[in-house]
This record gives C-alpha cells, structure tokens and sequence, in this order.
C-alpha cells in the first residue's frame, strides 16, 4: 500500500498556522473538468449494471418512454443517465434538478421581461436596434431536450419526489406530444417566423419556427427518485420502471475496482468487510465505500474509529 507521510495528508491541522497547502489530486468522481482527469482525455467514469437491468433500459429506449428510475440513495440512479448518454453519444446529458420550487413551465423556457423591457428602453435612448426578443428567451432542460436534431438528447430529471404534487401530471402533456408553444413568440406579428432563441446548452442558439419546439424524436429521458412521493398512475403508465437494488459483494468490487484500479481493494478487504457488515443493519451508499477506499488507498489510517465512522456513516434517521 502506497503511504502517503502523515504530514502531506494532515492538510488541516487546527493549528493556526497559515501555509500555502497544495491539495493532492481529488478522488475521480470529484473532478469537475476534463483537464483535471487523470489520464488527459479519459473515459467518463465506469458504470456497472447487471444483463437485466440494462434490458429495462433499452425496453425504455424502444418504446421511446421515460425511464422511471427508484432506489435506495447511492444505488446509481442518477450516473445511469450519464451512462446511457454516454454510450450511445447522445451528447452532453441535459440536467432538471428538481426541486420544491421546479414547474415545467420553467423547465420548458424562461422569459426575461424585465431585462428585455430594460435593453430595449437604452437602446432606444442611444437611437440603436432593438434586442431580439429572442436574446431573453432561454430554453431550459426539458425545451432544450425537445429541439429536433439529428440525434435525441438524453435528459435527467433528478429527484422528481422532491418536486411539487401536481409535477407529474404537468408533465404528462408534453410526454404525450413531445411539443410546447412559447405564447411569447407566438404572439409575434406574421411576417416574424424565426427567432433564435438561447438553449440550456452553453452559448448554444436554436431557431424557434412560429413559436412552436416539437420534437421529432422523443428524447431518452430518465427520471429518478427517492420514493418521498407517490405518483399518480396516469404518470406512472407513461413511464418504464427499474428498482436498482443495493449492489451486492461482487458489484462493489467491480464498482471499486472499476473507479480506483484493479487491486484498488487488496489493502481495503477490511474496509469493505465493514461496509458490509455496516450496510446489513442501516442504509449505506457504495460511494461511502468508494470514499474509504479512496483513503485508505492514500495511505491513511482509516480504521482509526473515528474516521471511518465520519465516512460510513448512517443515511437515515435525525442528522
Ligand atoms: N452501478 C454503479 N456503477 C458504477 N458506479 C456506481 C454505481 N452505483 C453507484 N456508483 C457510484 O456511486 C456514486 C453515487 O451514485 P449516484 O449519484 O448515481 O446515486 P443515486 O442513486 O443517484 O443516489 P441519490 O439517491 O443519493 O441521488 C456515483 O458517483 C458512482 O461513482
Ligand atoms: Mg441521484
């Protein structure tokens, strides 16, 4: 096992002493651009799915029908979308987080009336053109995901128990359709048909015809939650289901191996004993598994009780 001098991994000591500390490679998983992967260019990170799983996929992906995607926390729900984007190049995975406050609404575009009524006042005072209405048209995840392309867009729409009760059934029009009109745009005199508008990619434009985005092909889209919420059987007949289950003992070798290198568990057979042992009485995530691999991988004393407990710690229950 590599060890890593207890100085370099003590970053923080509570000491008071102010040093310029250069913090060591972050694990894969926590590396948010492609300069910062290690090797330059490298794969996105693996993911693991049995035979029969990855059928409920494609069964999705046949019959052009969201992908309902429940599970315990950790099981993978949410890398299963960038996955499938991944492996069949679907192109960057749009993201709808959402949340207490989400509505399709949103998730289908956003106007900006007052910045518009703002440009649009100075540059009639400085006697320029007027902006575009188009400039403070934004299409979000779901709108960006129905523009037609070549290619259908993957999109994850995260967490949908946590949104409002009436989500799903806002959502079943445009899963029936695959349309939506942007009355702004419509509203707009005959002879103006295109306007371009932004997308939720970066800096990426789109040309909207008549004010209507209809979809030419259904996008691969998965949905996941964590079971706080129930969803009316309107919603749930439009969707295919998959349960990930916990992995179990195989899978999470392969699943850490998979991230940290082969023989990444020869010194963590301890660490993944715990974890086991640990999961068999409350809710663990394999990606707590992943963190104490990973420390321990860098030399650190993770059996100290302490820490791991800090790393393997109880999902459920008051924090
Ligand atoms: N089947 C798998 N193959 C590879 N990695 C996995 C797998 N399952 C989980 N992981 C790892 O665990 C991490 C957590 O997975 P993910 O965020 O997809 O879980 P989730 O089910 O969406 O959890 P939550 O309900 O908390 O959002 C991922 O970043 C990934 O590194
Ligand atoms: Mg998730």
């Amino acid at each position: 096992m590599s060890t890593q001098p207890e100085a370099d991994w003590r970053l923080f000591r509570g000491d008071g002493s102010q040093r310029a500390v250069a913090l060591p490679p972050a694990p894969p998983w926590r590396r948010f651009t492609p300069e910062s992967r290690e090797p330059a260019g490298a794969a996105p990170l693996p993911y693991l799915i049995s035979k029969e799983h990855a059928d409920v996929v494609n069964a999705a992906l046949h019959l052009r029908r969201p992908l309902l995607v429940t599970g315990p926390a950790g099981t993978g729900k949410s890398s299963l979308a960038y996955a499938v984007a991944a492996e069949l190049g679907l192109g960057e995975l749009l993201r709808w987080p959402v949340n207490s406050r989400s509505s399709v609404q949103d998730a289908l575009y956003q106007y900006d009336a007052i910045g518009r009524l703002r440009e649009t006042t100075l540059s009639r005072d400085r006697g320029e053109a007027e902006p575009s209405i188009g400039t403070f048209i934004r299409l979000g995840p779901l709108g960006t995901a129905l523009v037609p392309g070549p290619r259908p867009r993957a999109l994850l729409i995260d967490e949908m128990d946590k949104g409002d009760v009436d989500l799903p059934n806002d959502l079943l029009t445009v899963f029936e359709d695959g349309v939506f009109e942007i009355p702004e745009l419509v509203r707009l005199p005959e002879d103006i048909e295109d306007v371009e508008v932004h997308t939720a990619d970066h800096r990426e434009t789109v040309t909207v015809r008549h004010g209507q985005v209809q979809c030419s092909e259904f996008p691969v889209v998965v949905i996941t939650s964590n079971g706080e919420r129930d969803f009316p059987p309107a919603f749930l007949r439009r969707c295919i289901r998959l349960d990930l289950p916990v992995p179990d003992e195989d899978r999470l070798r392969a699943i850490v191996e998979a991230h940290l290198g082969p023989g990444a568990l020869d010194s963590a057979e301890e660490i993944l004993r715990q974890f086991l042992d640990r999961r068999a009485a409350h809710e663990l995530a394999t990606d707590q598994l992943l963190n104490a691999v990973f420390l321990r991988g860098g030399g650190v004393d993770i059996d100290a009780r302490g820490l791991l407990d800090a790393v393997l710690h109880q999902l459920t229950g008051t924090v």
